[in-house]
């Protein structure tokens, strides 16, 4: 089951973050100020400070906190990095060339000059703008060419795109599900799931990570109290790169007539022999899985997300959802750009050849070198787990010093023993560049193993 306290209310582990943190929760667990009846000092008729002013939110404070405790520590905040160009297997930050493995540009995508030419002919021909949303006036034939194409890899009716991978799982889930409906989501789904599922009002459930078992006794308890039931999982794991057996959900999910959602953010173009994600892995139809969502944002080299499933389901949502129908379409060069990078995962499968030996050989020298990769297959995504946030900030900003960008995952993202450093590898990573990545990442390892 998930924890449905809220978030101030989670046990935090570590030291000086801890205490740093404790200090806030306190402060937070305060009942609130009674509301005076006769106006006091620094109180503006009656309404205490902290309600109308920003930077006494309780969450910002305990913000301020975390980034003053990393000063104080001499941790370089290792976020919001400024990239001189294009991010793939290696950037240039302030100038210094690194190997990077912060950027989700898996198939090295991203900067190919065939993608930003569908771009920019796509700019010279519609503009950067839609100019309005798609049932109005904002619709363009590139977005039914991506649609098409989307709905084509995964064998099913039709596909919907939004402008937004976030957004989509948000409106989508949102708009479909409602208070006499039941969610139910791996422990580990993307928070844009988990967003969704607040806004629909349906009731929430977790069941542990990849737990197909625990999610089946669940339904067996649970799905007569509802009307609709919706059960989430990812293609590969975006912390973890881990993937859930989807053969076994189908099965559950088809015992218990519910609705099973794939969310192939992380397994689109990385998973399956030619990159078609986790159906393709597991050989399964097009209809083994209700809703088949992504994000072009990933091996696609643009951004936005999708929806590809049955006419009833992608014509619901075009006329109703949301997000959809009172946003702007997508820009027609970011369509152009995803639609460009799928007709090249079509034509060299070798990127995904590529990509999937360079994983292989990532978490092989990794393993070998002691370093805890947790679940990972080696499929794109690799954690390094440190266990501690302040060790992972610590070994981000080591590693930055020595040529290699990789981002720390820190509590709240993770609990606090699974903070971590997260490789993303690319099919453009040489293998001197992974084992030189890895041998330095081994030498700085014992300080925090
Ligand atoms: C599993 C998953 N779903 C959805 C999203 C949101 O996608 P986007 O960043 O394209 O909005 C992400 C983002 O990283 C993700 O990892």
């Amino acid at each position: 089951m998930s924890d449905r306290s809220p978030p101030h209310k989670r046990r935090v582990a570590g030291s000086l973050k801890e205490r740093l943190i404790q200090q806030a929760l306190d402060r937070r667990g305060q009942e609130p100020e009674p509301v005076a009846s006769e106006p006091a000092a620094g109180h503006a008729n009656g309404v205490p400070e902290a309600f109308y002013r920003f930077h006494l939110h309780p969450v910002y404070q305990e913000l301020r906190i975390m980034h003053e405790g990393a000063e104080r520590l001499g941790i370089t905040p290792p976020f919001f990095r400024r990239h001189d160009g294009i991010a793939g297997a290696t950037t240039s930050i302030g100038g210094n060339a690194l190997i990077n493995y912060a950027s989700y540009n898996y198939l090295g995508l991203n900067g190919h000059p065939a993608v930003e030419e569908a771009a920019i002919a796509a700019i010279r021909r519609y503009g950067t703008s839609a100019s309005a949303s798609r049932p109005v006036s904002g619709e363009r034939p590139i977005h039914r060419e991506l649609e098409r194409s989307l709905a084509e890899l995964y064998d099913v009716d039709d596909a919907v795109v939004m402008v937004s991978g976030h957004a989509t799982n948000v409106t989508v889930i949102g708009h479909l599900f409602g208070p006499r409906d039941l969610i139910l989501h791996d422990e580990l789904i993307h928070n844009s799931v988990l967003q969704g599922a607040l806004l629909s009002g349906a009731r929430r459930l977790s069941f542990p990570h990849n737990d197909w078992q625990a999610l089946d006794r669940l339904l067996h308890e649970q799905r007569h109290a509802f009307e609709r039931v919706l059960v989430v999982v990812e293609g590969i794991y975006s912390m973890d790169g881990d993937y859930p057996d989807l053969p076994r959900f189908v099965e559950v999910k088809e015992r218990h007539k519910a609705f099973l959602m794939v969310d192939e953010a992380h397994s689109l173009g990385v998973m399956g022999a030619k990159g078609l994600g986790i159906r393709e892995h597991f050989g399964l139809p097009g209809g083994a899985v209700d809703l088949w969502m992504g994000t072009l944002s990933k091996a696609l080299a643009s951004c936005g997300g999708y929806i590809a499933g049955e006419q009833a389901l992608v014509e619901h949502l075009k006329f109703l959802a949301p997000g959809f129908l009172y946003s702007v379409g997508m820009p027609p060069p970011v369509a152009a750009a995803a639609l460009a990078a799928l007709e090249l995962l079509r034509k060299e499968p070798e990127r995904v050849t590529q990509l999937q030996a360079n994983g292989t050989l990532f978490l092989e020298l990794a393993r070998a070198k002691g370093i805890e990769t947790g679940p990972s297959t080696g499929l794109a995504v690799i954690p390094a787990i440190t266990g501690n946030s302040i060790q992972a900030a610590r070994l981000s900003t080591t590693l930055f010093e020595a040529g290699i960008n990789v981002q720390p995952i820190i509590h709240p993202a993770v609990p606090e023993k699974g903070a971590r450093l997260r490789f993303f590898v690319s099919s453009e990573h040489t293998e001197q560049q992974i084992r030189d990545t890895i041998d330095t990442l081994a030498q700085h390892w014992t300080t925090v193993a």
